[in-house]
């Protein structure tokens, strides 16, 4: 059985779920939100301990203002009404992206990040703000000021992801294939699953299900055996 200790989730199929049930994307949105809950919920019994969402890339910028600050304003309430609830339950919050945000969001992220940051029981990223290659280039840079030796260990060193373990299962739900500019370094040995379902639909035993499947993979890492 392979062990699981980090799951990563580009969580599609909001805005097209919003449209064909509320006629709006953004009752997509927050009905997504539920399904995060969900799925935290599932990362525990599973005893996952790191689990990362893609919830806002450096490219979703270019969406109509009315969506993005709905998003945020959904994030804001989200962390408001629910960081006792997740510190309660041992979670660490933590950022992977640049936190340009509002005064408002970024001081609410800061104060999640620092009450949850000891805390064990599973540590949830969430990437806001977040582009792969970016992060790539600024890790270059810091190692090239650093004068270490290139290789892959000092470059993981400089990546926001440095303290984390790569994911060694991806999730992309909404029936498209791709990674869109999402942890490109960590998952170059990631199994990967894209689910048709549109992210509000996904479930508990959808999740499940995927688990199951990936614990019984033959994992080769380039080897033969
Ligand atoms: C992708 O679906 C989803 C997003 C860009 C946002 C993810 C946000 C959530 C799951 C809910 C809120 C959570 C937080 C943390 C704010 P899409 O909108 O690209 O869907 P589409 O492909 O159908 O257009």
């Amino acid at each position: 059985m392979n062990p699981l200790n980090h799951v990563a989730i580009i969580m599609d199929g909001n805005g097209r779920w919003g449209l064909k049930n509320k006629n709006s994307r953004n009752a997509g949105h927050k009905a997504g939100l539920v399904t995060v809950e969900k799925i935290i919920k599932a990362s525990i019994k599973r005893k996952i301990k790191f689990l990362t969402l893609y919830a806002f890339s450096t490219e979703n910028w270019k969406r109509p203002k009315k969506e993005v600050n709905y998003l945020f304003t959904l994030l804001e309430n989200f962390l408001t009404k629910k960081l006792n609830n997740l510190n309660n339950q041992n979670i660490k919050l933590n950022i992977l992206g640049n936190k340009k945000f509002s005064k408002k969001l970024n001081n609410l992220l800061n104060k999640a990040e620092k009450i949850t940051f000891n805390n064990k029981n599973l540590q949830v990223n969430l990437a806001l703000n977040y582009g792969s290659k970016l992060e790539l280039i600024d890790a270059l840079k810091k190692l090239n000021k650093s004068k270490k030796k290139i290789n892959e260990k000092n470059l993981s060193g400089y990546l926001q992801t440095k303290n984390i373990p790569d994911p060694e299962l991806l999730i992309r739900t909404g029936n498209t294939k791709r990674l869109s500019n999402f942890l490109l370094w960590q998952l170059a040995y990631s199994e990967i699953f894209f689910i048709k379902k549109l992210w509000p639909d996904f479930s508990e035993e959808d999740f499940y299900k995927i688990i199951k499947q990936y614990k019984s993979v033959k994992r080769t890492f380039g080897n033969v055996i």
